[in-house]
């Protein structure tokens, strides 16, 4: 990688590397160049939203110095980027990410994108709950979508709760994003809401093991849940009754679980939601779905 190296040369000899280590993406990147853009982007300090006019730029030395080390570390290590930079993108917003939280990448971000319309009424949403929170990316964006909404943010982990903390700074919504600590429903007794969502642990203690090395940087308690990866999905599921307004929604993320919850509630009228972008194993119910409460046990 001798003489003046530009940005866009730069970034492709980023991306053949990665694609010959033949690393897994889906932290937040979808693929090897994603990868390659979040990581040559951090190294050289370069603004995301200044592509594709910095591609010509020449790259100084210390900077691919610094790309080098990223690219090294995210090869050998098979650290996620995100990680490695210390922030990420979620519907459309920047956050901040540390080992943590979970890397955001729900398909729920494009729900609240869309202010999760057509599903409820999205000018009649007044209290929104997000349980496990993470790095308060779900809360975040539908406070973003949905600007008379009042957001409560949950998780039982302080250290994620810190950091949601921050990122609700960063995006000026203390006065609407509230950050609580609470096991599920535990901390929120009489409380209603027009929407409840969650992207819930849900991976099962067998398929933990099989995930790749990228996924066991990111902190257990986000991932793995007892009962094969239906604990806390059950308990969501048992109290939304009592906290959900007559006309609200409950939206879930189950991923890979969703063949486990279709047998383990077969009479529970689950709507399972469609992505334009990909991603699934998200679960819609409407409050008086969640009322068949004797179903839920
Ligand atoms: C899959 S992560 C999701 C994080 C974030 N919402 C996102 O989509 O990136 C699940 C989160 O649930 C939290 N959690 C685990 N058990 C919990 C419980 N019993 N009550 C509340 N939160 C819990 C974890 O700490 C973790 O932050």
């Amino acid at each position: 990688m001798a003489g003046r190296q530009r940005v866009g040369d730069l970034m492709d000899w980023a991306t053949r590397m990665l694609e010959e280590a033949r690393l897994v993406y889906g932290h937040g990147t979808a693929d090897a160049r994603d990868d390659a853009a979040a990581l040559v982007f951090h190294g050289l300090r370069l603004r995301h939203n200044s592509a594709p006019a910095s591609y010509r730029r020449v790259v100084s030395p210390a900077g691919r110095k610094r790309v080098e080390m990223l690219l090294q570390r995210r090869i050998e290590e098979r650290l996620p980027s995100a990680y490695l930079t210390g922030i990420t993108w979620f519907a459309g917003h920047e956050f901040r990410v540390t080992r943590d939280v979970l890397v955001p990448r729900s398909p729920i971000a494009e729900l609240c994108e869309n202010a999760f319309e057509p599903w409820i009424d999205a000018r009649r949403v007044r209290r929104v709950l997000d349980i496990g929170t993470g790095s308060g990316c779900i809360a975040i964006a539908a406070a973003h979508a949905l600007p008379d909404a009042q957001v409560d943010a949950t998780d039982i982990s302080p250290r994620a709760l810190a950091l949601a903390r921050g990122n609700v700074k960063r995006h000026r919504l203390g006065s609407r994003v509230k950050i609580l600590r609470s096991d599920v429903y535990g901390e929120l007794r009489g409380r209603r809401y027009d929407i409840i969502v969650s992207n819930p642990p849900y991976v099962s203690a067998a398929e933990m093991r099989s995930l790749p090395p990228e996924y066991h940087f990111e902190p257990r308690l986000g991932l793995q849940a007892s009962r094969n990866g239906l604990a806390i999905i059950a308990r969501i599921l048992a109290g939304a009754h009592r906290h959900l307004e007559p006309q609200g929604i409950l939206v879930v993320e189950t991923g890979d679980t969703e063949r486990a919850v279709r047998q383990r509630w077969p009479s529970l009228p689950f709507t399972w939601l469609e992505f334009e972008r990909g991603g699934g194993g998200v679960f819609l119910l409407n409050a008086d779905q969640v009322q068949a409460g004797p179903h839920v046990r």
